[in-house]
């Protein structure tokens, strides 16, 4: 038995129902369910970057009867986390999903997974420095597919930096189609459909690090 890590712990507030990441991960499933419902026909990629135990997208698609055309990546960096998603996938009987155990700051890790029509950054910008967060941002076309959506998330802690996201999103060629920042709590949801051209994946490198906690 291997002691538990800060990653695997930090999902254990989603047991209780009224957390707000519990509620953060309500609105992004209701998120993913939309674009599902939005893009009716054939088959469709998804990745999600330091995808946890993947409980947004496997939990969005358990209760749909068209999650079969749902083709995921999820790329995490935790053993554990990825053991957990694994098992959730499986439970739920989601066989296009594919758990890898990889680094998401390096583009290399998406080579195969990408374009992908659906990009979930949620729970990373909060977790790596400014540039990195700007880095980012400008390398998601390189992510996307024609007319994709990239759901993503961030912590408006002071100094809030949702502002200047939203606004290296636009500069990025992507259209804001859904911006939640309730009073009460601190996180924010963002939903983007990307208008731009698409851009390669290569050449490879670093778009961001975790901060140590
Ligand atoms: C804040 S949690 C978010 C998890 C999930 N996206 C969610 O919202 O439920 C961040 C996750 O990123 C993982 N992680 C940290 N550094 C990573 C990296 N370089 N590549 C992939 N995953 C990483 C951690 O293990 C952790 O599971």
């Amino acid at each position: 038995m291997t002691a538990q890590t800060h990653w695997q712990a930090w999902h254990e507030p989603y047991a209780d129902a009224s957390s707000p990441l519990s509620r953060r991960l309500r609105l992004v499933q209701q998120h993913i369910a939309s674009w599902l419902d939005g893009r009716p026909d054939g088959r469709l990629t998804v990745v999600s970057a330091c995808a946890g135990q993947g409980h947004d997208l496997i939990g969005a698609l358990a209760s749909r009867s068209d999650a079969q055309r749902v083709h995921g990546t999820l790329l995490e960096y935790d053993a554990g986390n990825v053991a957990a998603a694994q098992a959730a996938a499986d439970q739920a009987g989601l066989a296009k999903m594919v758990i890898r155990q990889a680094d998401a700051g390096q583009l290399s890790s998406y080579a195969g997974a990408v374009p992908a029509d659906l990009v979930l950054m949620v729970g990373v910008f909060g977790n790596i420095s400014d540039s990195d967060v700007e880095r980012t941002v400008a390398a998601l076309p390189r992510l996307c597919a024609e007319g994709a959506t990239v759901i993503w998330t961030r912590t408006r802690r002071d100094p809030d930096l949702t502002p200047a996201v939203r606004e290296w999103l636009r500069n990025a060629g992507f259209v804001e189609q859904a911006f939640h920042a309730p009073d009460e709590v601190r996180f924010s949801v963002g939903v983007h459909r990307f208008e731009g051209p698409p851009r390669p994946l290569d050449p490879p490198g670093t778009v961001f690090t975790f901060l140590a906690q």
